[in-house]
């Protein structure tokens, strides 16, 4: 197996065929890995005037929803990756300035950004791929106090493994741009190691919410929903 540097794009391929034949906005939102049905941007709360970021925003097509379907003042589509900031450029940057895409890794963004946000979420985004003890301080830093944070991510790992009862990392398969083999990190955890860590992170509130997988195919997933407040 290859090995490259953390500065290789793996995220070149993720989304990279639908972009080019699906560019319309999303009419609706979803959380479940299975992007079909289950709750949707309701879980945000109010977003009449409020600064909303996405961390880990990919081609940006949540954040494309909220801005054209909520009266949200602005959402920040934060993305590392410079292949999904491309494509999150090319479909969505006519939405600017409601919508306004970043470039940029989403520790560094928060930690640039204190106090800034009354909204931040994840929909298996920048959460399931950064480790969290560096990631959650920083977003707790990003929004005012009483801001929320929504994410979705794995309930268990695809193929059934269950989450790991500590804040430990998994080697998951990816693909360089050149089509190589090889691993990136990805944290799943299981619901009660979130909560602590969420706590130990500046976060009250705390809630977790399960949405099964919808079938049994083998790369479906059960989502574990978590929303949490900023301590004041
Ligand atoms: C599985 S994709 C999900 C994208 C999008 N949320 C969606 O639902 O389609 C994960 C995304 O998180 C981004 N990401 C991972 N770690 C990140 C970090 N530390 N900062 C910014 N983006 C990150 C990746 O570049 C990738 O685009």
């Amino acid at each position: 197996m290859l090995r490259v540097s953390t500065t290789t794009d793996l995220w070149y391929h993720y989304g990279r065929s639908r972009a080019g034949h699906d560019r319309a906005v999303p009419e609706t939102f979803s959380w479940a890995w299975s992007q079909d049905g289950g709750p949707g941007p309701e879980l945000l709360g109010d977003l009449a005037g409020a600064a909303v970021g996405d961390l880990g925003a990919g081609a940006a097509r949540h954040a494309a929803c909220l801005a054209t379907h909520r009266l949200l003042a602005r959402v920040d589509a934060v993305d590392a990756s410079p292949a999904q900031h491309a494509m999150a450029t090319d479909l969505f940057g006519h939405l600017a300035p409601r919508l306004r895409v970043v470039r940029r890794d989403a520790v560094r963004h928060l930690l640039d950004t204190a106090g800034t946000y009354d909204v931040l979420y994840s929909v298996f985004g920048a959460v399931d791929f950064t480790d969290p003890r560096e990631l959650l301080p920083a977003a707790a830093g990003a929004l005012r106090p009483g801001g929320r944070l929504v994410f979705s991510t794995l309930a268990h790992y695809l193929g059934g493994a269950p989450a790991e009862p500590d804040v430990v990392p998994a080697e998951i398969a990816a693909r360089t741009p050149g089509g190589e083999t090889t691993t990136m990190r990805r944290w799943v955890l299981q619901e009660h190691v979130w909560t602590k860590v969420l706590d130990e992170s500046g976060f009250t509130g705390i809630s977790t919410n399960t949405l099964p997988s919808p079938t049994d195919a083998p790369h479906s997933a059960a989502t574990l929903l978590i929303r949490a407040v900023r301590r004041a």
